[in-house]
């Protein structure tokens, strides 16, 4: 299958966007400069360097906004400042300025699906009682025998919290306000034009008066719910943790299955897009080229594209991609399937393997193709194989980062951070582990602080030793202290193949799929770069000729070849010779 061309013509063919590698920053786990064990701004300006050394387009901040921090700053108070933990508003501005002297462009999170329930609106709203204009702000529903509906959390626990527990007012009583989160993070209503001005001018002050160059949508295919709010298939307890999976029910990866996906009335309604045609037209007054990019879970898949029609969004995470197993046929269907469905609508197509949401993927590979990991990684659990599991993890970034359209790097994947699998169960922050009952371990595992350096007692996260998460022992030995001069580091792996993506104009490329390859090879031409992955045990061949420009297992490359010789769980680029 060739994808070289689009049938659809748009205005953003030229966007920086379309071939750019984003970088993913979790604020409190990146840098920490003032030895409060809590990451912050003007750490993640003191690292650029190595991000613009990494050879990555942009960096994506989660948020940094002020927040009582009940999900990490996914529970924002106030759109339009700092959080004082993580800086000011001039460290932001220090950060910007020096990113983009680096030719590094900055893109920040949009969190409207929910505010935290210490937003000034939301207080307002439980302060001016049922039926008021404040309280159109937030989806509060009255239902006298229990809640409004069946819809379950997402951290567990029902969706919808009584409102009298927490104003004491007996006008209260049987009035409820939903949470597709936590109960700290109550629902907007997008249906109320307050909450549109709002965001509206979140974009404007963002983009024009701080400079940043994109938004990440979180939870984009939230925000409007279907009229009448009709129960859902999933129930309340999307976990399944009242009646766990095992006879100890302790949690963590081999207790759950795969967490339902996000359907249903909650979900991927269609009047969500008239909010991103809306947030279009705004930054096209500003500037054409402002990215936005969905965090869209959408359940079928083929949805997402629909987020990406030129008057919407310019990219959505690739989640398919990142779901799918370490096997060749998955792979193959999940490119050759998302391609096509952005071709469509003439959106490039990203590629995403890690965030700050999911076990990370050299973890993640060293378990068995399709063992769920979606509750996290405890302790007590199966613990993953961690040297396959790096071997893999670098095959599969190697050849992704070969992929044409735009890729999404997760903080310390480049160094083949594995995930704290073992973390003490008494130091998770997530507040999943505490809404199950202490039955879905959560994220926390690949959100730990990173490791800088290989002495000092936070590894050089910061002067003083302290770390909001606790960091593993083995991180030591992965520092950039220990990989930079290291050819065969996975450090060193990542600038080579984004120095190569670069010069080669691989994210403007096309991606044919050979056929005919061993089983278990995935090849893919893109102009005269041949990107395998040889996802088997055993060495493979392919009768491919050319120069080897970049290898997953080690940094030897330039040797020419008459046939590719791929060893297990590997990847190689070759410079095709009759690429003509
Ligand atoms: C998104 C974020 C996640 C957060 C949730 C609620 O999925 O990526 O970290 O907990 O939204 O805001
Ligand atoms: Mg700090």
């Amino acid at each position: 299958m060739s994808t070289p061309t689009t049938a659809v013509q748009r205005h953003d063919t030229g966007a920086w966007w379309r071939d750019a590698v984003i970088y993913q920053v979790y604020p409190r786990s990146f840098a920490d400069s003032d030895g409060d064990g809590v990451g912050d701004l003007p750490g993640i300006t003191s690292h650029l360097d190595h991000l613009a050394s990494l050879g990555v387009d942009a960096v994506w901040l989660s948020p940094f906004y002020p927040s009582p921090q009940v999900d990490a700053g996914y529970d924002v108070s106030d759109y339009f400042d700092v959080e004082p933990e993580l800086g000011t508003l001039a460290d932001f501005d220090a950060l910007t300025t020096r990113a983009h002297e680096r030719g590094l462009r900055v893109v920040v999170d949009l969190v409207p699906n929910h505010t935290s329930d210490r937003h000034a609106w939301f207080e307002e709203a439980l302060a001016a009682g049922p039926e008021s204009p404040e309280r159109d702000r937030y989806m509060f529903r009255f239902s006298e025998d229990g809640a409004p509906n069946n819809w379950g959390s997402l951290f567990g626990g029902p969706a919808w919290a009584p409102v009298e527990p927490l104003t004491g007012r007996e006008e209260d009583r049987g009035w409820w306000y939903l949470h597709l989160f936590a109960p700290e993070q109550p629902d907007l209503n997008w249906d109320n034009e307050d909450v549109h001005a709002m965001f509206r001018e979140f974009l404007r002050f963002w983009a024009v008066d701080h400079g940043v160059d994109g938004f990440r949508v979180d939870v984009a295919h939230g925000l409007v719910k279907a009229p009448g709010l009709p129960d859902d298939a999933v129930g309340p307890d999307r976990w399944g943790v009242v009646e766990p999976a095992t006879e100890q029910g302790t949690g963590g990866a081999h207790d759950h299955g795969p967490k339902p996906p996000d359907s249903g009335p909650a979900f991927d309604q269609p009047g969500v897009h008239d909010v991103y045609r809306e947030w279009r037209r705004v930054l096209n007054g500003i500037r054409s080229d402002v990215l936005l990019v969905a965090e869209a879970w959408v359940d079928p898949p083929s949805h997402r594209a629909l987020y990406v029609r030129e008057d919407e969004m310019s990219q959505a995470f690739n989640f398919d991609y990142l779901k799918a197993p370490w096997d060749a046929g998955a792979v193959r269907r999940v490119i050759e399937t998302s391609i096509a469905e952005h071709d469509a609508v003439g959106a490039p197509t990203t590629w995403v393997l890690s965030n700050h949401d999911v076990v990370r993927h050299a973890s993640r590979f060293g378990y068995a193709p399709g063992t769920p990991t979606d509750a996290g990684i405890g302790p007590s659990d199966p613990q993953p194989d961690r040297e396959l599991g790096l071997r893999r993890a670098r095959a599969a970034t190697l050849f992704m980062l070969g992929l044409p359209g735009g890729a999404y790097l997760y903080q310390g994947e480049e160094l083949g951070l594995p995930e704290h699998t073992t973390m003490a169960d008494d130091a998770r922050q997530d507040p999943t582990w505490l809404r199950t009952g202490h039955k879905v371990r959560g994220r926390d595992g690949c959100r730990v602080p990173l490791p800088w350096t290989a002495e000092g007692p936070s590894l050089g996260f910061g002067p003083s030793g302290r770390t909001w998460l606790p960091q593993p022992a083995e991180w030591a030995g992965l520092a950039p202290t220990v990989q930079n001069g290291d050819p065969d580091s996975t450090l060193s792996m990542y600038r080579r193949a984004l120095s190569l993506r670069r010069e080669r104009s691989l994210g403007r490329g096309s991606a044919e799929v050979l056929d005919g390859t061993p089983e278990g090879v995935l090849a893919v031409r893109n102009g005269t770069t041949l990107l395998a992955l040889n996802f088997g045990d055993a060495p493979a061949e392919i009768g491919s000729a050319g120069t080897v420009l970049a290898r997953s297992t080690d940094g030897s490359t330039g040797g020419r070849v008459d046939r590719l010789r791929l060893e297990p769980c590997s990847a190689q680029w070759l410079a095709l010779e009759d690429a003509g």
